[in-house]
């Protein structure tokens, strides 16, 4: 496959050629093993298909300035895996096992990995294949963990444009206890709600904002920011605890932004908007800025319906720290080779 194959298909649509693959079997992991990406033989019984025992990570490699391959807050991200796994009574796979598994892809595909400002995303994914039709109540008593790779440019079709997003008043993005796994349900949960606000309104995502909470998109986490404050509604378990989430604050505090973590409305919002910035968060979104928020049939500009310029340096100062052109100064690199 060539390096540049991602430039023409969307996000996620390629692959590399080999995946790691671990079966568990009641009991234990069995020592991983590299196999090429293709159809996977499962039982159509399989726990997975009926009960959803799915759950999966997203996470990025990057090829740094001299050529080095750079994995972004890799212990991160196998922590809300082993996390999500256990929401899902699925078998935790050990840090030691994960990373393991992930490194060895990384660097099976080595040549396959795009130049910045693409990459190569990483999906540990982790299934419950008991062929049990009967066990609706009961945990797979197997389980397949394997890591895909796929080189990746934006998750947003047409590069850095200001996002249309259609806020969601009512119905959440999940349960309030199940938002922070990930898990293909809560994604299966908002996928009607994003259709229609994409047929409807050409939006490129809902914001869920239930009995007006402000929570998070059907992709990615959602910031509101101007040229001193960063607001984002604090970590619980009805959303997604973002890895790009977290590092953007981190980063926000680092260039002298007040970073401020609480519930807010979204008339707040709104207002907020008028004279400030919105962006969505995430691992394939990166910082996306919005341009446009929908709510109630009226379209509100944000940003002057621009990319706002705090979105835009937030996301190069992530960007530049992912590929190594500023210091990993809290230590959320692995560089492998
Ligand atoms: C990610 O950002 O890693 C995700 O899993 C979001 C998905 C919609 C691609």
């Amino acid at each position: 496959m060539s390096a540049a194959a991602h430039e023409t298909a969307p996000f996620g649509a390629v692959f590399t050629e080999k995946l790691s693959m671990s079966r568990w079997d009641g009991e234990r992991f069995e020592e991983p093993h590299l196999e090429p990406v293709g159809p996977i033989p499962i039982h159509p019984a399989a726990h997975v298909l009926h009960y959803s025992s799915s759950v999966f990570e997203g996470l990025k490699a990057h090829r740094g300035i001299g050529g080095e391959l750079r994995l972004f807050r890799l212990d991160r991200h196998i922590e809300r895996m082993q996390q999500s796994a256990r929401l899902l009574y699925l078998p935790a796979p050990d840090k030691e096992l994960l990373e393991r598994m992930i490194i060895e892809v990384v660097l099976e595909a080595r040549d396959a990995i795009p130049q910045p400002p693409g990459s190569l995303y990483l999906r540990p994914t982790l299934i419950g294949t008991e062929a049990n039709i009967g066990a609706a109540a009961a945990p797979s008593k197997e389980a397949l963990l394997y890591v895909l790779a796929s080189p990746v440019g934006d998750y947003f079709s047409g590069a850095i444009r200001p996002l249309k997003v259609v806020v969601e008043s009512h119905r959440p993005r999940s349960t309030p206890s199940f938002g922070m796994a990930k898990t293909g349900a809560n994604y299966a949960a908002a996928l009607g709600l994003i259709m229609e606000a994409k047929h409807t309104h050409a939006a490129d995502q809902v914001l869920f904002a239930p009995g007006g909470d402000v929570q998070e998109t059907g992709a990615a986490n959602f910031i509101l920011l101007d040229d001193r404050r960063v607001l984002t509604k604090p970590l619980d378990p009805s959303f997604l605890p973002g890895v790009t989430r977290d590092s953007v604050l981190v980063i926000a505090r680092d260039l002298g932004y007040e970073v401020i973590e609480r519930d807010f409305t979204i008339e707040e919002m709104l207002e907020f908007a008028e004279s400030g910035e919105a962006a969505l968060s995430g691992t394939a979104a990166v910082l996306a800025g919005v341009g446009t928020i929908l709510h109630e049939g009226r379209a509100h500009q944000v940003g002057g319906g621009h990319v706002g310029p705090n979105t835009l340096r937030l996301r190069a100062a992530l960007t530049a720290l992912q590929t190594g052109s500023t210091p990993d100064t809290h230590g959320w690199i692995r560089t492998i080779g």
